[in-house]
């Protein structure tokens, strides 16, 4: 099987190793989610896949989050088609979902920046090990809301006060800072993370993988997050009716400070 957004890579003692490879942003395309559900099919069936890692092809980006420009391009299409954004949104969300839930243990790698839904990929997975860039739930700068599980993984992780503040703010925080908060598992050194990374992944693979896999799923039966995550998705579709994602998305892309506040920015 071939994809045109990863690139794999089998180890010893199962580990297999995954870069995500989507230029030049690393962003989330339609592509990415597709070859993402993809390959969890194929590692899935495959019992020889005991861990998982997650990394990135990027030079400084882990992944930049859904593709904003393909977004915009959709929410021209889609205007006035009620729940095709949705729609969209919820095929990462679902995909997502599906790396939370893999029957082995799953850890992301992040060299470099997991910004938006990089950082809700990253909560999806088991353990984070992070050596550079900024972790962070960006889409409220942007006038969205996380819409692939960041709003219940982040809650669930951090507790609703933390959460509130990271979403509310949209930080991007350093390694150290991530850590200390406990988002990540550990900051290591740049030089270092691939090494550590797979040093983790075999201790784990040397461990009982399976067993593994169905603990996770019991602790997830703890807060079954289904109801969470219909709201997210039909909240994540609300935000276009606000107007507010049309001023943050092109705020962005036209590389200014957004103005939510326009009458206020008028009067200034
Ligand atoms: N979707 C689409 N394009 C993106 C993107 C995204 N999520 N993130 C970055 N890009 C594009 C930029 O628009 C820019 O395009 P241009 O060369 O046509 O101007 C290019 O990728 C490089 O981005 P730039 O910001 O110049 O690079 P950088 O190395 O200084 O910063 C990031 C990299 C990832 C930190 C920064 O681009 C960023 O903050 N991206 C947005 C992250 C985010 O909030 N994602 C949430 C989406 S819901």
């Amino acid at each position: 099987m071939s994809y045109s957004t990863l690139r794999i890579e089998r180890l010893d003692k199962g580990v297999v190793w995954v870069e995500i490879d989507n230029p030049p942003a690393n962003a989330i395309s339609d592509a990415l989610v597709d070859d993402l559900d993809a390959l969890l099919s194929v590692l899935e069936a495959d019992k020889t896949a005991r861990v998982l890692i997650l990394a990135s092809a990027h030079p400084k980006t882990f992944v930049a989050g859904a593709d904003l420009k393909m977004m915009t391009q959709n929410a021209s299409k889609y205007a006035g088609q009620g729940g095709a954004i949705r729609d969209a949104a919820s095929r990462m969300q679902r995909v997502f979902d599906r790396v939370a839930k893999f029957p082995r243990p799953v850890i992301a790698a992040i060299h470099g920046h997991a910004l938006g839904g990089g950082c809700e990929l990253a909560l999806a997975c088991d353990f984070r090990f992070m050596s550079g860039g900024t972790i962070g739930l960006t889409e409220v700068s942007l006038g969205l809301i996380p819409g692939a599980g960041g709003t219940q993984r982040m809650t669930l992780l951090l507790g609703r006060a933390k959460a509130t503040e990271l979403i509310f703010f949209a930080k991007r925080l350093s390694k150290e800072e991530a850590e200390a908060i406990g988002l990540i598992t550990k900051a290591v050194e740049p030089e270092r993370l691939r090494e550590e990374v797979i040093a983790f992944a075999e201790s784990l693979s040397e461990r009982a993988v399976f067993a593994m896999g169905l603990a996770k799923q019991a602790m997830d039966a703890a807060v079954p997050l289904d109801h969470g995550l219909t709201v997210e998705a039909e909240n994540f579709e609300r935000t276009f009716g606000t107007g507010e994602p049309l001023e943050g998305i092109a705020a962005f892309l036209q590389k200014r400070p957004a103005k939510f506040l326009k009458d206020a920015a008028a009067k200034a």
